[in-house]
């Protein structure tokens, strides 16, 4: 397991007319930002897209998480690489080669991840885990924030901590949704190593703040896990 884990605050919970400003209130406490990616198509919201991207890209130096809950990602995941994404994750459920996607992506300079949305098995992906970077757990339903915390995920967690431990991959594995100071220690416990976390960092009085708690929290687990 990776020794320390990654917080990725989503700015899906921050104010949209001060996203600059509400990435600049994180950097120092988090490790990646996140960004959640919706088309009114593959989910039933429609958040931002690119050229917020491209702009936000120039006001921070902070990695940005991309995470695309949309359809057709062969036609968009590139450009938020070339956009200087660090990681753009895109799903399962709407892409039928991950592996020649995950190719691009990387070719692009870009870390390459897979989404598994909340009905969908992983088994038949954990092969595909050599070829990607990132692997990220919905641990709800995908398209909006806000929504408790889905227990009963973290049985794909371990199964897919197990497959990274006994192969020895280099794989990221990422939570989303519901996470906040009680849930990422399942979540950590269960393998996860990276944690993205909306309404739990910018729902708090001070974001940084909740930040290094969450980190507390994740190493206190992924301790007693090792
Ligand atoms: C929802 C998004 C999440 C969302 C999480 O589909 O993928 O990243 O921002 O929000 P919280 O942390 O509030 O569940
Ligand atoms: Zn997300």
């Amino acid at each position: 397991m990776e020794p320390s884990p990654i917080i990725a605050p989503s700015i899906l919970a921050a104010d949209f007319a001060h996203l600059a400003t509400s990435v600049h209130q994180i950097e120092g406490a988090a490790d990646w930002v996140h960004v959640d990616v919706m088309d009114n198509h593959f989910v039933p919201n429609l958040t931002i897209g690119l050229p917020v991207v491209q702009s936000l890209r120039k006001a921070t130096t902070i990695p940005f998480d991309v995470h695309l809950m949309i359809a057709d990602p062969e036609r968009w995941a590139p450009g938020f690489a070339e956009a200087g994404a660090y990681n753009v994750t895109f799903h399962a459920e709407a892409c039928d080669n991950p592996v020649a996607l995950a190719r691009t992506l990387r070719a692009a300079g870009a870390k390459a991840g897979l989404a598994i949305d909340r009905d969908t098995p992983v088994e038949p992906y954990l092969e595909l885990l050599p070829h990607l970077d990132t692997l990220l757990i919905m641990t709800i339903k995908a398209g909006f924030g806000g929504q408790k915390f889905m227990p009963e995920m973290l049985d794909k967690v371990r199964d897919v901590r197990r497959r990274i431990n006994a192969k020895d991959l280099q794989v990221r594995l990422e939570v989303d949704g519901g996470i906040a100071a009680d849930t990422i220690e399942q979540a950590a416990a269960a393998g996860a190593d990276a944690f993205v976390a909306g309404t739990a960092v910018y729902g708090a009085e001070d974001p940084a703040e909740a930040c290094r708690k969450l980190r507390a929290a994740a190493e206190r687990a992924m301790a007693g896990a090792a």
